[in-house]
């Protein structure tokens, strides 16, 4: 399944863009190219699920809920099953402006609710939801949703984490791994090993809870620096989980 540009842009337009406003901004046009990437991911993760009843996806860290409102339209709408979008985004202009969004949506037989929460709150949550997307979830949102995503029992995860900072639980770990090497201080060698630390201890820590997990370029990075797909699906496959775990365990062992 493809997503044309054209269609893209006329539905980006139509929901986010200011009616005086003729034509998308460069960045709205990189937006419609990150679209293009990640709605291929979720159409072919909502095909895996032949359930008749609610398909429940969240859009988490959604800022104007750009996947889940395009998801909602494009993919769920014209499957012609009940649907179900749960936006989950702490910044109240977002808020706002995704629910402003929502009265030009065409989406019938699709429900959008949106929730102004942190993705830390339980509660914020839908239970057991067939889809949780995150697109550029900054910092720790991503290891919050990864927490999340695994005590509410989700089925299917597409995560693109965006920058990495200290308060990313894992960053300190790799400080600490990148001093035991004896890594040199200077910034840019420093923050590819710190990244690459943070996205295994990531990628572990979904697999040994049972997820399998593939990690993927999802646009190009011309797009995006931030290009990263973890694609997982909860298999609760046990000699792989035991693998993850040990390896885990072998990641944080500082010694
Ligand atoms: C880089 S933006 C990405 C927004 C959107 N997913 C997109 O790609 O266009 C990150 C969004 O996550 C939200 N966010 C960050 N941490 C959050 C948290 N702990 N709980 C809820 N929202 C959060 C921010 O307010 C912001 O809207």
């Amino acid at each position: 399944m493809t997503f044309a540009r054209a269609q893209l842009d006329e539905i980006l337009h139509r929901l986010f863009i200011d009616a005086s406003a003729t034509s998308l901004r460069d960045e709205d046009r990189r937006k419609s190219d990150e679209m293009a990437g990640l709605l291929v991911e979720v159409a072919t993760a909502v095909a895996r699920r032949s359930t008749k009843s609610e398909l429940v996806l969240a859009d988490a860290a959604a800022g104007k809920a750009y996947v889940g409102l395009l998801a909602a339209e494009l993919i769920l709408a014209p499957r012609g099953q009940p649907a179900r979008v749960r936006v989950i985004e702490r910044e109240p202009a977002r808020v706002a402006a995704c629910r402003d969004a929502i009265a030009r949506l065409r989406a019938p037989g699709v429900a959008v609710e949106v929730v102004a929460a942190n993705v830390e709150d339980a509660a914020a949550w839908p239970t057991e939801p067939d889809l949780v997307v995150a697109l550029h979830a900054c910092g720790p949102a991503s290891d919050a949703i990864i927490d999340q995503v695994l005590a509410v029992q989700a089925r299917m995860l597409l995560l693109v984490p965006c920058c990495t900072s200290k308060d990313v639980a894992a960053a300190a770990l790799a400080q600490q791994r990148a001093e035991q090497l004896g890594l040199p201080r200077h910034a840019e060698v420093r923050r590819r090993f710190i990244q690459s630390i943070v996205d295994a201890e990531r990628t572990l820590r979904l697999e040994a809870a049972g997820w399998q997990t593939t990690v993927v370029n999802f646009v190009a990075p011309t797009v995006t620096p931030h290009n990263l797909l973890w694609r997982a699906e909860r298999v609760g496959e046990p000699g792989r989980m035991a693998e993850a775990a040990e390896r885990l365990a072998r990641l944080r062992d500082a010694g």
